[in-house]
């Protein structure tokens, strides 16, 4: 990281503003009167040709005319002139442009803006933007933008690839009370992108976690390395999740490949965590900016009101941390806290006579108590208490017992004087939310960020040479053909140069060919129809099971023919493939895409009806390590199903995880040559049996 550049960029001790404007309601005004107006306490030299002075500072014709250096340059003068601003400033020596105009390549002027970074690269200046609303950081007064306002203090610094939304969250920061140090517009990321901004907050001693908004990512795997390092909590609010999945496919694996489910998994390898909209990345945010994480799974709700506690239960399991009962010894004390009729088992009910000392009390022995591992605390408001005195106990307790590395969130239900209180809590470093579901959400995260960084992703593989080798001489003899997929019987000699177990399978080209090829593969057979121009080989009736004898392979090669050719007439059939007939097993899907961001991409499934119907599949970037393989199989709906459901015996999962590592690093060996790839089905066996694939179509990359 480019670290000095950056901090010229983010933490600027001059700046110069280019296009600076006496004329209110232009940008150029507002960024000049928002530095002034929010103390920033560095140089400003606002740049004008014609005028001397700005908003009472003097004003420069030019960056070359000023007298001192300057960190950052913000530009806000017309797109066709940036590229010649951008060389004076290279000139000058400033160290970073935050490029607020618009009107480059998200409009169809990539060239200009390939000339500003081409400059930027010739004086080791580092662009942020093009089209921005700039930066801004509470820690040093500086309003360098024209959104509104600084925003609320606090710890957290937010990324945002929206201009829109960050003036909108802005704004917000006061009233949803989540704080921020720094917010940073990204744009069209020219040059700075998110990994640069993260690595550079991850050591920025203001920033306590980062907040993302993110459209698309240009360097998916960067992003997920340099996240997975960071020392940060990372939560990130992904748009554009519906869209992407549109694009047409040639693999089933293609077909389910959509922008959700793959930025989804690079996200949880990069140990990201995902928040659903705006309100649920406010209160992810409040909770990280002040909470540590929860480093353990033994959750503590101690409420004064049964329903809430029975609806935090609910919501505890829902997120993935159900409640355990609490141990003896902190149901003995708890006790002490309440009266006859409450329950110290787990949510600790304290009924609603509990008033300040009863969740002082409880509220510190439950915290400081070894069991504990997080912390939620209800109030509902009622007659005989004060939701502020009852704030300021709880606050109070937590103070008092001391615990620096557990979390505690908060939910009052009631009114203004709860609201109030509330509010008090979160100024005093305590996150509190308006209803229990929320404080859960939220305690439920912190857990989860312990759970996603106990697993490290490494992008560290080793590739298969010899198979690697041998799938190109398939892949490049394809291509000799004109073709841009491989048959059935190319795709598995590729898998089986990779150590996939695959069935036996051979091209006959004759009816007399397709009999002793039968005669040598044993009965039962299965016969398919071979043709780079069939890909959907039983919608054309090109598939034959369970052919018992040599009778039945000359009627089922007749057959197949004559179905192949009505399908399409024109159709280039190579021949018939004779396979074995695999026994039945559980079958599943696997599958690769080469994603436009995030690259070799593999997907993992229950076959059949479970794919085609309930899309029941996940994902992961490659390379899988075997580790993370053992996850995907048990992460899907089915997974009980492969464990052994109804008595059956458990399949084989080892055989499938190994199957799973091996199909990786064959897609990352390839990815130069392949798009997608599926092997469907695969037929798992029982515990040691292992699998076969029956099935394997390999779509090659356009050249
Ligand atoms: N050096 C310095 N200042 C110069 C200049 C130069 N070489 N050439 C012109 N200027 C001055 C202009 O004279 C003007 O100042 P004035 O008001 O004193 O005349 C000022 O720069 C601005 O130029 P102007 O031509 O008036 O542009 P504008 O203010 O109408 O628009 C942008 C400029 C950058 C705001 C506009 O092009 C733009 O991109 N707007 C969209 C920005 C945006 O929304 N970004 C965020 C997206 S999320």
């Amino acid at each position: 990281m480019d670290k000095k550049a950056l901090n010229g960029l983010f933490r600027p001790k001059s700046v110069a503003v280019i296009g600076a404007s006496n004329t209110p309601g232009k940008i150029g005004f507002s960024v000049v009167d928002n530095l002034i107006r929010d103390g920033y306490k560095g140089k400003i030299f606002p740049i004008n040709p014609t005028s001397p002075e700005i908003l009472g500072l003097k004003a420069y014709p030019s960056v070359s005319d000023v007298p001192e250096a300057i960190d950052a340059a913000i530009v806000t003068v017309p797109a066709k002139i940036v590229p010649a601003m951008a060389e004076e400033c290279g000139k000058k020596g400033v160290k970073g442009l935050i490029v607020i105009t618009s009107g480059f390549s998200e409009s169809g002027r990539k060239d200009l803006e390939d000339e500003v970074v081409a400059t930027g690269k010739k004086y080791g200046m580092r662009i942020l933007g093009p089209n921005i609303v700039g930066t801004l950081s509470n820690s040093d007064k500086f309003n360098g933008s024209f959104a509104p306002c600084l925003p609320l203090a606090g710890k957290a610094s937010l990324i945002s690839q929206s201009g829109a939304l960050l003036i909108a969250l802005d704004a917000a920061t006061y009233t949803r009370k989540v704080g921020f140090d720094k917010l940073i517009s990204i744009g069209n990321m020219s040059d700075v992108d998110f990994a640069d901004v993260i690595e550079w907050l991850d050591d920025d001693e203001d920033t306590s976690c980062i907040s993302l908004y993110i459209e698309g990512l240009k360097n998916g795997r960067r992003f997920i390395e340099v996240a997975q390092k960071s020392k940060k909590p990372i939560i990130v609010l992904k748009s554009g999740v519906s869209a992407h999945g549109a694009a047409a496919a040639a693999s089933h694996t293609g077909s389910l490949a959509g922008a959700a489910k793959v930025y989804g998994a690079a996200f949880r390898q990069a140990g990201v965590i995902q928040a659903a909209d705006l309100n649920d990345l406010f209160n992810r945010t409040q909770a990280f900016s002040e909470q540590p994480a929860m480093k353990g799974d033994n959750l503590l709700i101690l409420t004064n009101g049964g329903g809430v506690g029975v609806l935090a239960t609910d919501s505890a399991e829902r997120y993935g941390l159900p409640l355990k009962f609490a141990p003896e010894d902190v149901q003995t004390e708890l006790k002490k806290h309440m009266p006859e009729f409450g329950s110290a088992k787990n949510p600790v009910d304290l009924t609603g006579m509990a008033g300040n000392e009863w969740y002082y009390d409880s509220v510190k022995y439950a915290f400081g108590h070894k069991w504990t591992d997080g912390l939620v605390v209800l109030y509902c408001e009622t007659a005989v208490t004060n939701p502020m005195e009852i704030a300021q106990s709880i606050q109070k307790a937590i103070v008092d017992a001391n615990i620096k590395n557990k979390p505690v969130t908060v939910s009052f239900v009631g009114g203004e004087r709860s609201d109030a209180a509330m509010s008090w809590l979160v100024e005093h470093g305590i996150p509190a939310y308006g209803a229990p579901d929320l404080a859960v959400d939220a305690i439920a995260a912190l857990h989860e960020y312990t759970v996603l960084h106990a697993k490290k992703h490494t992008f560290d593989f080793t590739s298969d040479a010899k198979a690697r080798k041998a799938s190109l001489e398939i892949i490049a003899s394809a291509r000799k053909d004109g073709r841009d997929s491989l048959t059935e019987i190319e795709a598995k000699k590729v898998f089986k140069a990779y150590g996939l177990s695959v069935t036996d399978t051979q091209l006959a080209k004759s009816e007399d060919e397709a009999v002793a090829l039968a005669k040598k593969v044993g009965f039962p057979i299965v016969m398919k129809i071979v043709s780079p121009d069939i890909l959907h080989k039983s919608d054309a009736g090109g598939v034959k099971v369970n052919i018992k004898d040599e009778a039945g392979v000359h009627a089922a090669f007749i057959t197949i023919m004559a179905n192949a050719k009505a399908y399409k007439a024109s159709a280039n059939i190579h021949g018939i493939a004779i396979q074995e007939m695999a026994p039945m097993g559980t079958e599943v899907i696997m599958g690769s895409v080469n994603d436009a961001t995030f690259g070799p991409t593999m997907m993992f499934g229950l076959g059949g009806i479970f794919v085609e119907v309930l899309k029941d599949v996940t994902f992961r970037v490659a390379p899988i390590a075997e580790d993370q393989a053992v996850e995907m199989i048990g992460e899907i709906r089915g997974a009980p199903i492969l464990a052994g459901a109804r008595g059956e015996a458990p399949r084989d999962r080892k055989a499938l995880a190994e199957t799973i590592c091996k199909y990786s690093t064959m897609i990352l060996d390839l990815q130069d040559e392949i798009s997608e790839t599926d092997a469907n089905p695969v037929l798992v066996y029982e515990d040691g049996k292992g699998l076969k694939v029956v099935d394997a179509r390999m779509i090659l990359k356009k050249k």
